[in-house]
């Protein structure tokens, strides 16, 4: 395995790995690496034959600047992860190679705003946070021109953002969903999860179950109302869990599904709440038929 730390050697080093015609996997992340990354990796390894993994925490897709400064790092840890799941080159570029202009916004550059899918839910509670996400994934895509590239269903809107920026920009990529890993308990991964004191830690799987209520809410017929209601109810109970929001959305659009919609088919139901001062995303997929 290779680690990288230039753009310059990144691009010439997978100029020669399409040069002996491997198919090129990209698995963007920010690091703090965990099983939720390594299924997106695994998936990788076996649907491609060249694998790059990026850890770049991306200073502009951060709304608050503390959660940009206490976010996990630990470079060592994660090369030996990477290595472990058989990667075969970490892109690990800093800021000023990401971002050679500085991040003043008063700095004029080009980004990219994925009308929309964007303005909703993590769009309105993270002001700035998609054109961040959908600006550097445009620039590893530059930088790393893949075949497949992999992204977890746990970050279910930014997969459709991404989605719909490689869809109206043309480019040339294969977007490839990854259902969400979870603990034990039902908590979804997350590099996050690390800033959760124990008490939080044991209270944090209410937001599965409040998932998972209005899931069986819709199953048994309800409309997406008595649905949204079940889950709220769920975490009502859980005085220490501030809810930011819980919808029912289309998967595609993140739009609210209408409540007399009877012709939905595939919906998703998303949340976010903070436990303390660490905010909890998680969703989960639900067939209406
Ligand atoms: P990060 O949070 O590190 O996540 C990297 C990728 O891992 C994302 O596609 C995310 O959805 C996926 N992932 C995280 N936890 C997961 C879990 N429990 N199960 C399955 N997949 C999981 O998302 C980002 O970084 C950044 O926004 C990035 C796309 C790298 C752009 O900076």
């Amino acid at each position: 395995m290779i680690l990288f730390r230039t753009i310059a050697e990144m691009r010439e080093h997978i100029a020669l790995a399409r040069g002996h015609r491997l198919t090129i996997g990209l698995v963007p992340t920010m690091g703090a690496l965990h099983e939720g990354h390594g299924a997106l990796m695994r998936r990788a390894r076996e649907e491609t034959g060249y694998v790059v993994v990026t850890i770049f925490v991306n200073p502009t897709q951060f709304n608050r600047p503390d959660d940009f400064e206490k976010y996990p790092r630990d470079l060592a840890t994660d090369l030996a992860f990477c290595e472990r799941l058989g990667v075969d080159a970490v892109f690990s570029p800093d800021a000023k190679e990401m971002y050679p202009a500085g991040l003043h916004q008063e700095t004029p550059v080009a980004s990219v705003e994925v009308a929309g899918v964007s303005s909703r839910l993590e769009g309105e509670f993270r002001p700035g946070h998609f054109r961040g996400v959908a600006t550097v994934v445009a620039k590893l895509f530059n930088i790393v021109p893949a075949d497949r590239a992999y992204f977890g269903e746990k970050d279910a809107q930014q997969l459709a953002v991404i989605q719909k920026m490689v869809t109206d920009l043309n480019f040339p990529v294969t977007i490839v969903p990854v259902p969400t890993v979870r603990e034990p308990d039902g908590l979804a991964m997350s590099s996050r999860n690390q800033r959760l004191t124990p008490d939080q830690r044991r209270i944090a799987p209410a937001l599965y179950k409040a998932l998972c209520e209005a899931a069986k809410s819709i199953r048994g017929g309800d409309d997406t109302a008595s649905a949204t209601r079940a889950g709220l109810r769920a975490l009502a109970a859980m005085p220490e869990i501030r809810v930011e929001y819980l919808e029912v959305v289309d998967p595609a659009t993140f739009q609210p599904i209408a409540q007399d919609d009877q012709n939905i088919g595939d919906v998703r139901i998303v949340a976010a709440v903070w436990l303390g001062d660490v905010r909890l995303i998680d969703n989960l997929p639900v067939s209406i038929r």
